[in-house]
Parts: structure tokens; sequence; C-alpha cells
């Protein structure tokens, strides 16, 4: 059978292995993925999560995307270096108030989320192009459209990123190639869990008394409450994901998060860009109770629509039976 190769970075935990494994375990076989990690020590999670599919449709192999030599050899590795499709997934977060984290940080967020990607294309681009086939998926963000209180730079990596794909994207179709950025809103991840526990960390000593204040009291304190009423599960953006890459006119852009669509919506209604700037400061700082219940309210919705999907499933199962 034909399969489709699709190669993945960042697969040792979150969204990259929930991909590989969504992907390797496709019903129809119609795939052959190489699950990447630039530390292959961290591989435990993934074995256990691919089971059968190891060795089979899933195959483990190391890649560092700050490393041009791993990316190389990683690629030479696969037959004929062939990638059908690949996935550039690999990402670090970091929040807080600029003035309290050093440009060595930043560099290493622009370093691995945007030059990873750029790392990635040089490298496999060229053999797309030659076959004029090919599918480029990146792990984007809605913070790729939209910065966020406080995630600065790591915003900034992702606008990066979205810039880069939007220019390439037209030479791309010259090679009926086809460029796909995924936005996710908020994601349960290992990705929270680190980016919170850093955030807690940082050293406010530099940061004058409001800055401090607003980044403890008001985003540090809600940073929780927000994935837990907005978040989606790695293997919600494996299905999205999953979709995109099986659709004969992929889309360029795809967000996951149907909750957050009208926040970014109030980017593209103002082309003076203050409406969402606007929107984020009321929200934060004038209609903060507003906003408070607001999420208590969506996760009331959430936890009654899961558990009617609950009941819904319990249901059919009990006609079946
Ligand atoms: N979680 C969210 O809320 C969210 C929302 C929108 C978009 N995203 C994006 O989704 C992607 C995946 O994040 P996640 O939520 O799944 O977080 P995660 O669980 O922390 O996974 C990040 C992955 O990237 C890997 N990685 C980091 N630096 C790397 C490097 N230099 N080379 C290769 N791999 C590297 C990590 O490997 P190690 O285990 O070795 O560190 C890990 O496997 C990121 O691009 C992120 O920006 C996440």
């Amino acid at each position: 059978m034909n399969q489709k190769v699709v190669l993945i970075t960042g697969c040792s935990s979150g969204i990259g292995l929930s991909l590989a494994v969504r992907i390797a375990k496709d019903e129809k076989k119609r795939f052959m993925v190489y699950a990447t990690m630039r530390n292959v020590s961290r591989g435990a999670a993934l074995v256990e999560a691919a089971g059968k599919t190891l060795g089979r449709t899933l195959e483990i192999k190391q890649l560092d995307v700050c490393d041009e030599k791993s990316i190389k050899a990683c690629v030479d590795s696969l037959p004929e270096r062939k990638v059908d499709i690949l996935i550039s997934n690999a990402g670090m977060g970091l929040i807080g108030p600029i003035e309290c984290q050093t440009i060595d940080e930043m560099k290493t967020v622009m370093d691995t989320n945007f030059f990873g990607l750029v790392r990635l294309l040089q490298e496999v681009l060229p053999d797309m192009k030659k076959r004029k086939k090919g599918h480029i998926v990146v792990i984007s963000s809605v913070m790729g459209i939209q910065g966020i209180l406080f995630n600065d730079v790591y915003a900034a990596s992702k606008f990066a990123v979205e810039g880069f794909c939007e220019s390439l994207a037209v030479q791309a179709l010259r090679f009926n190639l086809n460029i796909s950025l995924i936005e996710p809103g908020p994601v349960i991840t290992e990705f929270e869990r680190k980016v919170f526990e850093e955030g807690m960390k940082v050293d406010l000593s530099k940061a004058d008394k409001v800055t401090a204040d607003m980044f403890t009291n008001i985003y540090l304190k809600n940073y929780s409450q927000i994935f837990e009423t907005l978040g989606q599960t790695p293997e919600d953006i494996a299905e999205h994901t999953l979709k995109i890459i099986t659709m004969d006119n992929p889309p360029f852009r795809h967000q996951t998060n149907t909750l957050y669509t009208p926040m970014t919506t109030l980017k593209y209604a103002d082309p003076n860009g203050d409406l969402p700037i606007d929107t984020f400061y009321k929200m934060v700082f004038e209609h903060d109770k507003v906003f408070n219940a607001s999420l208590n309210f969506l996760k009331m919705l959430r936890w009654r629509s899961r558990k009617s999907f609950t009941i819904d499933k319990d249901k059919d199962k009990d006609k079946a039976s």
C-alpha cells in the first residue's frame, strides 16, 4: 500500500505525542509516522501510547530542531529522504514581564519556535519542490494571530512563524505544495504546567510594583482557570490535524477552538488594531468580575455538554445491549 510518510517533531509529550499516535493508529493505515524527539530517552510515554503501532506504522527517531546536523541525519535516515507530510510541532513557552527575562531566554524561544521551523524547511522543502508534492503543517497558536498579556516573546515567535508561512505559501503553491497553520487556543499539556511553574519562579525584582502585581495577581491567578475553561486536550488537536492532512484542499489557517474565535475575529474587524487591545484591556482591568463570571459560566456549559455527551453515549450503549 502507498503510505504517506509523516515526520513530526516534539513527540515526547503533549500534542506531538497525541498526533503521532493518532496518525499511526489511522484505521485505514494510510500513514507511516516518524515520531521524533530531541532526547529519545524521554520516549517511554510515546512507546506506551503507540502500543502495537510501534515498528509498524510508527518509528521513533532523534531530532533536535535547534541542531541542523540532527535534522539532516534524521531526514537522511528515511527511505529516499522522502517526507510527504511534515508536522512542525516542537515548541516552548515563556511568560512574564520582559524586564525580568534575559535576552538569552528570549533567543531560546525564537530559536526553537521560529528557527526550528526554518531549519526543518531548509532540509525538507527542496526535496518536496523537486517532487512537486508535500504538505507542511505547523502547530502555531491563536497567539500567532493575537498577542496576549505577558506572552510577549512567545506571541512574537508565533507571529514570526505565521509571517514566514504566509510568505512561503505563495511560492509553495507554484510547486503544488500545501502549507497549513493549526492554531489552537489553550491546550492542557506539559506546556501549561512548565510555563506556569517557570512563571511562578520569575524574579520580579526588576519589575515595578504595578507590573509585578499585574503579573502575579491577575495573570498567574487566572492562568489555571483559563486553561480549565477554554483548554482542549492534545487528542482534540490531533483529531483536527488528522482532518487537515486528509483533505484534498487543506486550508492555510485552521483554528481548533470555537470558544476562542470571537477574540481572534476582533483582530480582523478593526484595521486600526484598537478593538482587540481595548477589549482585552477592559476585560482584564475594568470588567474582571464579568470576565471571571463568564469563565465560570463557560466552565459549567462545557461540564454539562460533556456530561450529556457521556449520557448520550451510555444511552446508545444501553440500546445496543
Ligand atoms: N499547550 C498549549 O496551550 C498550546 C497552545 C497553542 C499552541 N501550542 C503549541 O503546540 C506545540 C506543542 O506544545 P505542547 O502543548 O504539546 O507542549 P509540550 O507537551 O511541552 O511539548 C513540547 C514538545 O516540544 C519538544 N521540544 C522542545 N524543544 C525542542 C527542540 N529543540 N527540538 C525538538 N523538540 C523540542 C519537547 O521536548 P522535550 O520533552 O525534550 O522538552 C516536547 O516534546 C508547541 O509548538 C506549542 O507552541 C501549545
